[in-house]
């Protein structure tokens, strides 16, 4: 079963096109200083959502070295994003990145915690789309702070939920301690995500997982 899926991955990621010079040097420097930037199937999964749904800002919490918000930025042409990284040296990296990219006037990199930015964030104004792809354990505290700063009619994107899996195992069999803890969080963070009477929540097996969640606009 497994080998399967490793396979259609391979096949899937075989169909994509080439991708151009600078997502192509991210993705490099992504394997080999094992940075956790989206899987390409995600990636794409993600850009073909965004050209469907067509969003004009986006708030990504993580921006990591700069590979998602640049690829997001280069698939919608008209796009703000306003992206947070809390690690100095990948921040440094992401701004040399979309400096390289040209995309200074379009992503707009703040460097911080995202628990802790949020007054600065609010400046930017409100956002019709955000991705949230930073601390896994993290990710409800994420989704209450900024969802405020979201239209009535806008989507929050969280990747990593189903965590190569471990959140369909038996938790209490997942060695270490730490990963145990963290899978229950994520399991936590998608039942609470099902439940919330604002959104309507599809996650997507592909990739590491992908929770789509729309709001509803109103109350219920
Ligand atoms: C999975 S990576 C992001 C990958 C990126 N979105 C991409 O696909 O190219 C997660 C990043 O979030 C950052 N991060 C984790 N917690 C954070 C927080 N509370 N505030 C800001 N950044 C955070 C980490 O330093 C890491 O670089």
């Amino acid at each position: 079963m497994e080998a399967n899926e490793n396979k259609l991955i391979t096949y899937l990621e075989s169909l994509v096109p080439p991708r151009n010079e600078i997502v192509t040097k991210m993705e490099k420097l992504a394997q080999e200083d094992q940075v956790p930037i989206m899987d390409l199937v995600g990636m794409e999964t993600l850009l073909q959502l965004l050209m469907l749904s067509q969003p004009k800002h986006i708030l990504e919490i993580g921006a990591a070295i700069g590979y998602s918000a640049i690829r997001m930025a280069q698939s919608i042409p008209d796009v703000n994003i306003v992206t947070i990284e809390r690690d100095e040296h990948r921040y440094l990296q992401a701004k040399e990145h979309i400096a390289e990219a040209g995309l200074e006037d379009r992503i707009d990199l703040i460097f911080g915690d995202a628990l802790e930015v949020l007054e600065q964030v609010e400046r930017k104004g409100v956002f019709d789309l955000i991705f949230v792809d930073a601390a896994k354990g993290q990710y409800e505290r994420f989704f209450t702070m900024y969802e405020p700063l979201l239209i009535d009619s806008g989507v929050i994107i969280t990747d990593n939920v189903l965590f190569r899996g471990l959140v369909a195992e038996d938790h209490e069999a997942i060695e270490p301690k730490r990963i145990r803890n963290l899978v229950k969080k994520i399991d936590r963070y998608n039942k609470w995500l099902m439940d919330h009477q604002d959104y309507i929540t599809t996650i997507l097996p592909v990739g590491d997982g992908i929770a789509i969640s729309k709001k509803r606009g109103e109350k219920i």
